[in-house]
């Protein structure tokens, strides 16, 4: 294989499905907390480990935010300039998310348990229609490819 063909037009598209794929996944992992999360709620009891598992919700979260800003969203757009706009509006969104998360903490860790789900409620529906949002755009990516 010559060095344009491993480093050459291919390199973009299977960057770019490593990219969909990795965010995928990790969308699919942080839906699995969340529902973890709004059980646990669901219980009515403000106990360490529901206060634990809405900080690992939080953690996870912000962590997630941290690879597409510096690893995975960098290298979409260096690939396809024409999405960066799109992406970095997305991007802009990720501190309210992460400021809903610290307020849910606190709220459990005041042990107001009702008004944690209906912040977590609130959450879910917003978060979910990012990860839709952003996966639209790898998907388009894809297909553009
Ligand atoms: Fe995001
Ligand atoms: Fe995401």
């Amino acid at each position: 294989m010559s060095s344009n063909e491993e480093h050459g037009a291919g390199t973009g598209a299977v960057d770019s499905v490593a990219a969909q794929r990795a965010i995928g996944n990790e969308h699919l992992k942080l839906q699995e907390l969340i529902a973890s999360t709004e059980h646990a709620l669901s219980l009515g009891e403000a106990d360490p480990q529901v206060v634990r598992l809405a900080g690992e919700l939080r953690d996870a979260v912000e962590a997630h935010f941290e690879r597409e800003e510096s690893l995975y969203y960098p290298t979409l757009w260096a690939l396809r300039p024409s999405v960066e706009s799109a992406l970095k509006t997305l991007v802009d969104i990720h501190r309210d998310f992460c400021v809903r998360l610290g307020s849910l903490v606190k709220t459990l860790e005041r042990g107001e348990v009702l008004q944690a789900a209906r912040q977590l409620e609130d959450f879910s529906a917003l978060f979910g229609e990012h990860e839709r949002a952003e996966e639209r755009i790898l998907a388009s990516l894809l297909e553009a490819s």
